[in-house]
């Protein structure tokens, strides 16, 4: 498969699931395996650019497709908007829930770049924080919808 723009290839038992495959396999810990139940969204990557719990994912499902995680979310010029949003807005605590949040975030708004704090919580409802109280975290993406080009970080 392709991680943020490399070629990645491992043997695998069929068993294995994306999640564990992208932080065991790949060295990629930036995704957080929060309940495996498809509860939490702290597993969120793209699957050929469309957001996926990877949790309910096989890696070997995902051979031949293109995976991006957080760590591909920065731009080559620094920070996107959204971890910047973030960081503005104190759109974390322990930061457990964060990269699912942003990757999901990313998506809405390069779908829907101006979207109401209503459309913000719908498109993150399938992802849970214990900390936030998630008002913080739709602000940051509003902050983000707001500074679309941002100066880099
Ligand atoms: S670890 Fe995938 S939804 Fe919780
Ligand atoms: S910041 Fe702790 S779970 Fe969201």
């Amino acid at each position: 498969m392709t991680i943020n723009d490399e070629v990645v290839t491992r043997e695998v038992e069929p068993r294995v699931l994306l999640v564990h495959f992208l932080r065991d396999h790949a060295g990629l810990t930036g995704t957080h395996w929060g309940c495996d139940t498809s509860n939490c969204g702290a597993c969120v990557v793209w699957l050929d650019g469309e957001p996926v719990k990877s949790c309910t994912v096989l890696a070997a499902m995902a051979a031949g497709h293109e995976i991006r995680t957080i760590e591909g979310l920065e731009r080559p010029d620094g920070l996107d908007p959204v971890q910047q949003g973030f960081m503005q807005c104190h759109g974390l605590q322990c930061g457990f829930c964060t990269p699912g949040m942003m990757m999901t975030s990313r998506w809405l708004l390069d779908h829907h770049p101006d979207p109401s704090e209503a459309e913000i919580r719908e498109c993150l409802s399938g992802q849970l924080c214990r900390c936030t109280g998630y008002d913080n975290i739709v602000r940051s993406v509003r902050w983000a919808a707001e500074h679309p080009t941002k100066e880099p970080v």
